[in-house]
């Protein structure tokens, strides 16, 4: 089976974008024996290390910042048109800090992934670190979900937990929970592109 096409959509360190990209070079089949390969990585943001680690590895990228587009809808248009143009199969959101519009969603809904650094339901938003640590929650951890169109509200896919150490501040606990989140994201997307996948409601069976 030729592997699947993968659009990484980020906006800031890409340390789970090269997570996936040493994944697939160290695995001994290739791309076809990991069972995908990023095709093209995406940003709403020039000058981020993501986009960096993209260009090193010789991917195609395309940049979509709100600001140049005169509206939201307009914005969504066009980055869910950049992101077709590379034909993926999968689209996978890896620490990208926005919120898409509904004609992404109506394009790639069903196979656009996110990963988020809380325990969804709970903590979901842009600070899910920081809200675990002001809750006062004892474990925390990453969820690798499908988006829908609420804020990380789509079916789960796979979690990981984090255990919350006592005076642990929101960087150390946020690099704790991504060392987690690269295996935990890497996994993922191996397996739905190797295996298939169904959802059914909420519920989501690899295959
Ligand atoms: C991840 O924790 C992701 O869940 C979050 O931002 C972080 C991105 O990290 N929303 P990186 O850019 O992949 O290093």
């Amino acid at each position: 089976m030729p592997a699947s096409r993968l659009v990484v959509l980020v906006s800031g360190s890409g340390t789970n974008l090269q997570a996936l990209l040493d994944a697939i070079d160290a695995h001994p089949g290739g791309a076809e024996g990991f069972g995908a390969e990023v095709v093209a990585v995406g940003a709403d943001r020039a000058n981020i290390a993501g986009l960096e680690r993209a260009e090193k590895a010789g991917i195609p990228t395309f940049v979509c910042p709100v600001k140049d587009y005169g509206s939201r809808e307009e914005w969504d248009a066009a980055l869910t048109e950049a992101t077709d143009a590379h034909a993926p199969d999968l689209v996978v959101s890896a620490g990208f800090m926005k919120i898409v519009g509904k004609n992404f969603i109506d394009r790639f809904g069903g196979r656009f992934v996110n990963t988020h650094p809380a325990l969804l339901p709970a903590f979901p938003g842009a600070h899910g670190v920081r809200d675990a640590l002001a809750y006062g929650a004892k474990v925390t951890g990453c969820t690798v979900h499908f988006v829908d169109s609420g804020v990380d509200t789509g079916p789960i896919i796979a979690q990981g937990v984090v255990e919350i150490r006592d005076g642990e501040d929101e960087a150390a606990l946020h690099e704790r929970i991504k060392e987690v989140e690269r295996q935990l994201l890497v996994d993922v997307v191996g397996r739905l592109a190797r295996h298939g996948y169904r959802i059914e409601g909420r519920k989501v069976t690899i295959q």
